[in-house]
């Protein structure tokens, strides 16, 4: 596979993650990018871009895959289930590359789908497309953990930059990795460049080894405020969370995926940069400090 991954095509790319996606893909000036959403869908996309719609039935998407090089999915929680559909239609168009709408949490671990159980379709998937290698489709899966200047930006971490305010769990001092939204853009870009040593595998990434007290000390020393901090314990939020999910009240799932980052979860791998073989160097990301990170969010 000596070429480079000219033809891409996205679905999902006016979400939360697939417009930090879209604007790397763009901003490199090296793809012919087509974006592709549902009907109902009211998305738009930037200059330079094909915006297609499409029922997502078999024969529309295929339509919209053939002279694609690689698809690039994500979709959010509800549409996670119809990717085995893309990569059925992306291998009778003939693309070659599929990269899985993962760019959170490991997949691969066990203790990650425990927590919660949506994280098995994405496991599924990635044997899905394993099961298919043979076939002429190559995949990659990109773990990123949770996004650092995203989710300080939006309140995700539960630091509030407007209040003042910050919810630490179980003291605050667990190292995890968190990956900044510049690099999660690059993973993406960087797979469709390298295309040879990039197929078949499932990478983690990260911009950052931190705790939940580093990035509370540097927000401290940014905004020069005083912070008013309250405590949890992980055992009391998982549950109270899986209770919300179980009565179908979804943000106990932004709760679990939270909890995959910072929570005190037995077995579960948190920290990439410690305890996974970490693809950094293979896509050319470079590492970051909280104090820069920090600086950049509180500055803007
Ligand atoms: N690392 C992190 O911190 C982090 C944060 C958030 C998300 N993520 C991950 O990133 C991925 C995307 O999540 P997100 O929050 O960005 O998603 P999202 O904003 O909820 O949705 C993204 C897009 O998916 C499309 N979509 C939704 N339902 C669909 C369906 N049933 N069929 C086809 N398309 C559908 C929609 O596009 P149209 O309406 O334009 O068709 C939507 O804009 C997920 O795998 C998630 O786990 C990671």
């Amino acid at each position: 596979m000596s070429f480079i991954l000219n033809n891409v095509a996205i679905i999902g790319g006016g979400g939360n993650v697939g417009k930090i996606v879209l604007n790397a893909l763009v901003s490199s000036g090296k793809f012919n990018i087509t974006a592709i959403q549902r009907l109902e869908s009211e998305a738009t996309f930037p200059p330079g871009v094909t915006a297609i719609k499409s029922d997502f039935s078999d024969s529309s998407l295929e339509q919209a895959f053939k002279g694609q090089d690689a698809v690039i999915s994500t979709v959010g929680a509800t549409g996670l289930t119809e990717q085995q559909k893309f990569v059925d239609a992306a291998l009778r168009a003939g693309v070659k590359r599929f990269i899985p709408s993962e760019l959170s949490a490991s997949s691969t671990d066990e203790a990650v789908i425990s927590l919660l159980p949506l994280f098995g379709v994405k496991k599924n998937l990635i044997d899905y497309l394993k099961s298919k290698e043979s076939e002429g489709l190559s995949w990659t899966g990109i773990a990123t953990s949770g996004l650092l200047d995203w989710g300080l930006s939006n309140g995700f971490l539960e630091y509030d930059l407007q209040n003042h305010t910050a919810v630490i769990w179980d003291g605050g001092d667990k190292i995890f990795s968190a990956t900044n939204e510049k690099a999660l853009g690059q993973s993406v870009v960087s797979v469709l460049l390298g295309p040879q040593v990039t197929a078949n595998k499932y990478l983690h990434v990260a911009s950052v080894e931190t705790s939940q007290n580093e990035i509370l000390s540097a927000l401290k020393k940014e905004t020069g405020a005083k912070w008013t901090v309250s405590h949890v314990e992980t055992d009391e939020v998982v549950s109270a969370a899986q209770k919300k999910l179980a009565a179908g009240d979804f943000t106990g799932a932004f709760t679990l995926v939270r909890a995959m980052m910072v929570g005190d979860i037995p077995g579960l791998k948190a920290n990439y940069i410690q305890e996974t073989d970490l693809a950094n160097d293979l896509l050319g990301l470079k590492f970051e400090t909280v104090k820069e990170t920090v600086k950049r969010v509180v500055s803007q």
